[in-house]
């Protein structure tokens, strides 16, 4: 994929992606090209022109434009969507609204993102309630035992199960609609933490039977940094309030989430320009190729290392993990730090005892950067196995 690619070096100038740098992360925190940075800088060169003009007159309804158009894209209307600044801000939002009693419990994966699980824990332990893991296996599971785990950690006090649908430390793409049925046959509601999905697999939110979907515009839509969604339908929506209550807290979800103070809306405003620019790119058919080459560069990695891949060959997902030979798993994340030292950006966790590396491929990334990040672990894992 290095020749007569459409993609990798073809389009890697749309990005301000530093050259020499091993950029193979796109998952963490996107990157956001320079025609949607442009978009961006036109919105705040208007805001600034004439605040009072921008944030009244033009705000309410260019934000409601955004929302119906980021809504299309996932299958739903933009009534039932509301930005946010990013996946965090949105599943505390849900958690901090929902009214949890002494005993309840709420569900988390062992693979949830750190974050969130910290979130759950807290907030969970305010209302005397309990934060409850059911076991992801790994490596390569199958649905039916990522199915198992969740039954197995069920209980007839569970409240809520926060589930992810793509996971960070081993980037698995979870049977989210059947784990959802699940949880509810089981009394329990449904949060997903979809912050890798938008741009990554096609979403129809709707048809998922979640009751609350979180996500992500600034990973793999390239939107500017802070573009976060959550989506709930009207029964879903009632009670649910930001964060920060503001002019809009009694008229509605979305008038609650829309102000919620003075602040950058630029993120949000340029959502329909990186979905635009995601589209032109080739939309999912340069997201097929990316699930391709990491899918490929995976395999190859664990080869030369003599280990394994952790994500199912046929993974749907643009990213992938690879065991490392970490002599001490649990310096998964200094050993991260040592490869970014080394110009190398991938991230690597320590699960069921051992160290994963998660690597990434958007439209930018080649299998050179792959062959490229072998060189870097030949060079410095023998100081880590
Ligand atoms: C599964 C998952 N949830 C939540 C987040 C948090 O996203 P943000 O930092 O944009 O809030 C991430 C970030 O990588 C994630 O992978």
């Amino acid at each position: 994929m290095d020749g007569n690619d459409r993609w990798g070096e073809a389009v890697r100038g749309e990005w301000t992606l530093e050259p020499g740098f091993i950029s193979v992360n796109h998952g963490a925190y996107g990157a956001t090209p320079r025609a949607v940075l442009a978009a961006q800088d036109a919105i705040r060169a208007r805001m600034e022109a004439q605040p009072g003009r921008f944030m009244r007159a033009e705000l309410p309804e260019a934000l409601r434009r955004a929302a119906a158009t980021l809504a299309g894209f996932l299958g739903t209307r933009g009534e039932s969507l509301v930005f946010v600044a990013n996946a965090t801000e949105a599943v505390n939002a849900v958690l901090r609204s929902l009214p949890l009693a002494a005993g309840d419990q709420v569900l988390v994966l062992s693979h949830g993102y750190g974050a969130v699980r910290n979130a759950v824990r807290h907030i969970a332990a305010r209302a005397g309630a309990r934060m409850v893991e059911a076991a992801v296996p790994y490596p390569r599971p199958t649905d039916a035992a990522i199915l198992a785990g969740l039954e197995a950690a069920l209980t007839p006090r569970t409240r809520l199960a926060v589930l992810d649908h793509i996971t960070s430390p081993s980037a698995l793409v979870l049977p989210l609609a059947a784990m959802a049925a699940r949880c509810h046959a089981a009394g329990a509601r449904v949060l997903a933490d979809g912050a890798h999905a938008p741009g990554m697999l096609p979403l129809d939110l709707p048809a998922l039977g979640v009751d609350w979907y979180v996500g992500n515009c600034h990973k793999w839509l390239c939107a500017p940094k802070g573009a976060g969604f959550l989506w709930a339908e009207p029964e879903a929506q009632a009670g649910v309030q930001p964060l920060a209550i503001s002019h809009g807290i009694d008229d509605g979800f979305t008038a609650a989430f829309d102000w919620t103070g003075t602040r950058d809306f630029s993120p949000f405003l340029a959502v329909p320009a990186a979905l635009a620019f995601w589209e032109g790119l080739g939309g999912f058919a340069m997201m097929a190729r990316g699930r391709d080459l990491v899918a490929t560069a995976a395999a190859e990695l664990a080869a030369a290392l003599g280990t394994e891949t952790g994500t199912p060959p046929d993974s749907p997902a643009s990213m992938a993990t690879v065991r490392l030979p970490l002599a001490d798993p649990s310096r998964a994340a200094a050993f991260a730090a040592a490869l970014l030292a080394a110009c190398t950006d991938a991230p690597a966790h320590a699960l069921g005892g051992s160290a994963w590396l998660r690597v990434s491929a958007h439209a930018y990334n080649t299998a050179g950067d792959f062959r490229r990040l072998g060189s870097v672990l030949r060079r410095v894992l023998p100081d880590w196995t």
